[in-house]
């Protein structure tokens, strides 16, 4: 198992470089083998997650060479075979090779994806929009076979504007015949990503980023050159440890646009910020406010952030609350705040923090990767030393964490036992 240690309260100055966007890293890789040539994604992270998913390729006889921050897949010589348990359980995103090898192949054959266990994550939504196009799904235990003699477009409406549904169902249907049109489409800008490498690579799609997103099917798509969007969970989860331990901590390459609820709150609470058009200083205030958030879907909170923001509402003054509205088991952070010293109850899906509170340093656990990013920032602004034991959740999405903040000031030291 891997340790994080972190000796507490130093202050952090200087640059921190934000890397390409896990989320969006996760669907573009699987979406490249929708064409037989190859395909060149840059701005991609350093992440065990990215790993994972070439771990698949690889199953799959696809080739990839990663360079510095970008890999080449090419699929010339790719097979369709069943994705075993091992490599489909490592991580969520394995979920979008169904999306892809159906778009390809007509058939796609896994077994039930891994992840965070932050809820039950059923993918209901996925299976009724590939059903839609005309698939058939057979589930035994846990894996799935899916299959059409014909994918032809549909009218879809999501019952809920699902990121990774909405995903799925666009790698489904950019080579479907026909039209679809996805209703109540999810609206993260990961999703706008995903869709401008697919219209890079010839297909049709229109009204990524609203609700309504249209997909006009194509017969071939070919090779492209593609760029990774910054990670806005990254940046936002290292703006939250500048407005906890910062004097003028630069977050550079970012979009600010993609964090516009997190500015609002951070400004709610009296964080300093200063917002340039690709970067953002953040120091620490003398005091911060109480505020509540709910999260949402994208322009909403993000629930990726949720647990890291807690930790910041543990200093701010007074009673804040925290509403959680997309996973039913986000909060599994509270526990071991509470063994640092903060005062945070949760009840029905909303945790409320009495704050001020001194955090001091103790052993914590990484129980998820946004509670392992909580755990980091609980541990920069304790007293004394935090060890964090499973950071291999930590991981999966954050390229170089201890690097990065060690750069700017921090003493984090990652260790094997
Ligand atoms: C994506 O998960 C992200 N993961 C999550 O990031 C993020 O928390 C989430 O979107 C919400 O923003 C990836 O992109 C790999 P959803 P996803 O489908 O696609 C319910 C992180 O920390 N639902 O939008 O799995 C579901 O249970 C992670 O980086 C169904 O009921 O999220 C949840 O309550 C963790 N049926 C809600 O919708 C379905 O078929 C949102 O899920 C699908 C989803």
């Amino acid at each position: 198992m891997k340790i994080i240690e972190i000796e507490g309260q130093k202050e952090l100055t200087g640059t921190i470089r934000v890397s390409g966007a896990k989320n969006a890293t996760v669907a573009l890789i699987p979406a490249a083998i929708l064409t037989d040539e190859t395909a060149t994604i840059c701005n991609v992270p350093e992440i065990t997650d990215t790993d994972a998913l070439c771990d698949i390729l690889e199953e799959l006889n696809v080739t990839t060479k990663r360079a510095s921050e970008s890999i080449i897949i090419d699929p010339t010589d790719m097979v369709n075979k069943e994705i075993s348990e091992e490599h489909s359980r490592k991580l969520r995103a394995s979920y979008y090779f169904m999306g892809a090898l159906l778009g390809k192949y007509k058939r796609a054959e896994m077994h039930f994806p891994g992840g965070c266990s932050i809820g039950a994550r059923p993918i209901d939504l996925h299976l009724k929009g590939f059903e839609a196009l005309g698939a058939k799904v057979t589930n035994d235990k846990n894996k799935y076979i899916v299959e059409a003699e014909e994918l032809k477009g549909a009218n879809i409406y999501l019952d809920f504007a699902s990121v990774g549904a909405t995903i799925n169902i666009m790698l489904a249907a950019v080579k479907a015949t026909g039209t679809t049109i996805i209703d109540n489409a999810a609206k993260e800008p990961e999703i706008v990503n995903i869709a401008t490498f697919l219209n890079n690579m010839g297909a049709r799609i229109t009204g990524a980023g609203t609700s309504t997103i249209k997909i006009k099917g194509v017969e071939e798509l070919h090779s492209c050159f593609h760029e990774v969007i910054p990670d806005r969970i990254e940046a936002g989860s290292y703006i939250i440890m500048g407005a906890l331990c910062g004097k003028k901590l630069k977050i550079d390459n970012i979009i600010p646009e993609h964090l516009d609820s997190l500015i609002s709150k951070l400004e709610e609470m009296g964080v300093e910020l200063n917002i340039g058009r690709d970067y953002m200083e953040v120091s620490k205030p003398e005091k911060y406010n109480a505020t509540n958030i709910k999260t949402a879907v994208y322009p909403g909170f993000p629930t990726d952030l949720q647990q890291p923001f807690t930790v910041l509402l543990t200093q701010s003054e007074g009673k804040s609350k925290v509403l959680e509205t997309i996973w039913e088991n986000r909060f599994m952070h509270v526990p071991y705040l509470n063994n640092l010293g903060a005062d945070i109850t949760v009840k029905n899906q909303t945790a409320t923090i009495i704050g001020p509170r001194q955090l001091k340093g103790r052993t914590v656990v990484a129980t998820d990767l946004r509670a392992g990013a909580a755990m980091v920032a609980a541990g920069l602004a304790a007293k004394g030393k935090t060890t964090i034991t499973n950071v291999e959740h930590i991981l999966r999405g954050y390229e170089q964490i201890v690097e990065k903040l060690n750069n700017v000031g921090a003493k984090l030291t990652l260790k094997e036992i």
